[in-house]
């Protein structure tokens, strides 16, 4: 009989499911070096694996809740869910997988959330979710991916959120959220896009967060938001975007957050401002346009008074100064706005 230890932390179990009855348990039976935890309850098992470890080779039929974590697993075997047909949660974060196996979900489709945060994955099975209709948040921040193929995501039209934030991507193709009716969160941060197809957001109904921080986005043409009119959180900010087409905003009426800071801005044409803020409505976030560029000329008279207006929704004040023309340089954007929209 191996001897089993408590190491891993109740801190992500659910300890509001009813009816609690711990067990600390050895599961596999095999190797003395696994450890998990397996907490009952009257909606099924959860299983809460952390530290060095391997996979567990079996699991209570009634798993709902799986966590192997934190644990360097390279691979999981190609049956690693058969036992577990209930799986509702599957969080696999910050092990080492470089693939999975197609199959990997075909026995759990009632899974609804698949976390492989920080792993090494550097592109998945054409058809993994094949039998994951009932997914609603997908997250594959921190892994290696280099490309998605446009048909991965086929099929998750419960897909509310996804996340596939510092990965290496340099494009996307054109229908890859084509099927994702439900998408409400949408994360493409810190990757290396450097332009994004104009019809990418065509397929989601109401998109309502959208990170495209930290990639190399020169510019924003007019079609790109224009089918996502519930869109209220908009992240840009840490790109190299030099031109924003007029019509960007032009159709979103919800825009509480903004965030274009450390662009490459000069400039803005006449006519962007107009669809955000005041007069209109108040964005109930606000808005960034610090670290840019800003040629303080005539050109800006447009944002000036949208800027006079709006100023009390404006972070980074101090930080958003005229690069130019001379006579203005490191003034305080506010302040030049302020005079010459008198
Ligand atoms: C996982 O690998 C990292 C880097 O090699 C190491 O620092 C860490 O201790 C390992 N963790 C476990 C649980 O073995
Ligand atoms: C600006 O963005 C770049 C990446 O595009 C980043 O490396 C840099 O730290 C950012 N600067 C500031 C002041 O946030
Ligand atoms: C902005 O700068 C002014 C003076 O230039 C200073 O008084 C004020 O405290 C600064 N505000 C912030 C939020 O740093």
């Amino acid at each position: 009989m191996a001897s089993w230890q408590h190491r891993g932390s109740l801190q992500d179990l659910n300890i509001c499911l009813p009816r609690i009855l711990f067990l600390l348990a050895l599961l596999g039976g095999v190797s003395s070096n696994k450890e998990c935890l397996i907490l009952q309850s009257a909606e099924g098992s959860t299983v809460s694996c952390h530290g060095p470890t391997e996979f567990p080779s079996s699991l209570p039929a009634d798993t709902v809740h799986l966590s192997v974590e934190f644990s360097n697993l390279t691979e999981l075997p190609a049956a690693a869910l058969q036992g577990c047909p209930g799986l509702r949660e599957l969080h696999l974060s910050s092990n080492c997988l470089q693939e999975l196996f197609p199959g990997l979900l075909a026995p759990v489709p009632r899974l609804r959330i698949l976390d492989l945060t920080r792993n090494a994955l550097r592109s998945l099975p054409p058809g993994l979710f094949r039998t994951s209709a009932a997914l609603s948040t997908l997250v594959l921040r921190e892994n290696q991916l280099r490309a998605v193929g446009a048909r991965w995501l086929q099929g998750l039209h419960a897909l509310g959120h996804l996340d596939l934030a510092e990965n290496r991507l340099r494009s996307l193709p054109v229908g890859l959220l084509a099927s994702l009716g439900a998408l409400h969160t949408l994360d493409l941060g810190h990757n290396l896009l450097e332009s994004l197809p104009e019809g990418l957001l065509k397929g989601p109904r109401q998109l309502q967060r959208l990170h495209l921080e930290g990639n190399r986005l020169q510019k924003l043409g007019d079609g790109l938001l224009a089918p996502q009119p519930f869109l209220r959180v908009l992240f840009l900010n840490d790109n190299q975007l030099a031109s924003v087409a007029a019509g960007s905003f032009r159709c979103l009426k919800q825009l509480d957050m903004l965030d274009l800071s450390n662009n490459s801005l000069s400039s803005t044409p006449p006519g962007l401002w107009a669809f955000l803020g005041r007069p209109t409505r108040d964005m109930q976030g606000g808005f960034d346009i610090s670290h840019n560029p800003w040629v303080c000329n005539k050109d800006l008279v447009d944002l000036y008074r949208w800027l006079d207006a709006n100023r009390h929704k404006m972070f980074s004040q101090n930080d958003t100064r005229c690069a130019g023309p001379e006579a203005v340089r490191g003034r305080r954007l506010l302040d030049v706005a302020g005079l010459r929209s008198l």
